[in-house]
């Protein structure tokens, strides 16, 4: 077991700014080194080496940058990822890979975020090449492959909007229109772009406002990259367009509610730790699922669907659930 659970190592290394005959940069963090070629990702770690497809690299690392390791666990795929600890984060080679855990080739290495986070977000700049974005559907994007052609840093540094107040009411950034730039996906073209009719009382106009949540989500231009659309103390309400497949397969640290607002997701659910499949969930318009404390999950939306995705931000959870002071699932039927 080569399991490393010691203070966070440090150097966040380029480890060689010379780019390989290829164009790409070669980097490296602690024990961890990134190489990539005209296809594939190359993570080489103490003992041996980990290969992935480096446009579903590029669309999983994207996720673990935008999210900021997000909850819990990012698997790349069945072998590499990130554990986040919120201000440390655990990369890892089959620490949730029964298989690899068994023949103890396991690998785990912590970090500080803010040194990993440097070395993704350099990866994912040097890596992704012009026309292609990391973000958005596979039918809406050119390709990751072949010798470095440019790059596209406009895509990744994507930031949200961030409304100041309710969205359309004066001073917010407003409810966004074709003319703004945020056209109707194409594959949203059949929901309803209607407004609501708003009677505000005598005195209140201006304080009272409502929109087309539907309308408003249908013309988001990323996939699979929650958006959090109400957030009161630590409930955090997120909405999401999801087109293709989840690019990560998440690992929960708490209860994650799912509210399937169109269309339909197929899941795969797993067993967090070992990868043993658990469920297969299919979730149509209207449907509602809590996915467990311990599972992790991949989603595939055959079309573009709309997502709510509810979370609590408690940070005591965690610790709460894997104690089992918290039973992984909130319901009991
Ligand atoms: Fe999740």
């Amino acid at each position: 077991m080569a399991t490393q659970t010691m203070s966070p190592s440090k150097a966040a290394i380029i480890a060689n700014p010379v780019a390989n005959p290829l164009g790409y940069q070669t980097f490296a963090i602690g024990s961890f080194r990134f190489e990539r070629d005209q296809y594939f990702a190359h993570i080489h770690y103490p003992g041996n080496q980990h290969i992935m497809p480096v446009d579903a690299f590029l669309r999983a690392l994207m996720r673990d940058v935008g999210w900021g390791f997000f909850y819990g666990t990012v698997n790349f795929d069945h072998v590499f990822g990130t554990l986040n600890h919120y201000g440390t984060v655990e990369m890892f080679i089959g620490m949730f890979n029964d298989a690899f855990r068994k023949a103890h080739r396991d690998f785990v290495e912590n970090f500080d975020s803010p040194d990993l986070r440097k070395v993704f977000e350099a990866m994912l700049d040097d890596w992704t090449n012009e026309g292609f974005d990391p973000y958005a559907a596979p039918d809406e994007t050119g390709l990751a492959y072949g010798r470095k052609h440019g790059s596209n840093t406009k895509a990744l540094k994507r930031q949200r909007m961030v409304a100041t107040r309710m969205v359309g009411l004066p001073g917010d950034l407003g409810y966004r229109t074709d003319i703004d730039g945020y056209p109707v996906n194409r594959q949203f073209t059949d929901v309803p772009q209607d407004l609501p009719e708003i009677h505000a009382a005598p005195g209140f106009e201006g304080q009272v406002h409502a929109f087309n949540m539907f309308a408003y989500v249908s013309r988001s231009d990323v996939t699979w990259n929650p958006s959090v659309v109400s957030c009161v103390h630590d409930s955090q309400f997120c909405a999401t367009t999801e087109e293709h497949a989840l690019p990560i397969m998440h690992g929960n640290d708490r209860v994650e509610w799912f509210i399937q607002a169109t269309d339909e997701i197929i899941w795969d659910v797993d067993d967090k730790n070992t990868g043993a499949p658990r469920a297969k969930v299919t979730m149509k318009a209207g449907d509602v699922a809590a996915m467990p404390a311990d599972i992790r999950h991949k989603g595939y939306s055959p079309k573009r669907s709309m997502l709510i995705v509810w979370e609590n931000n408690d940070a005591a959870l965690p610790r709460m659930y894997s104690r089992g002071e918290l039973k992984p699932h909130p319901v009991e039927f």
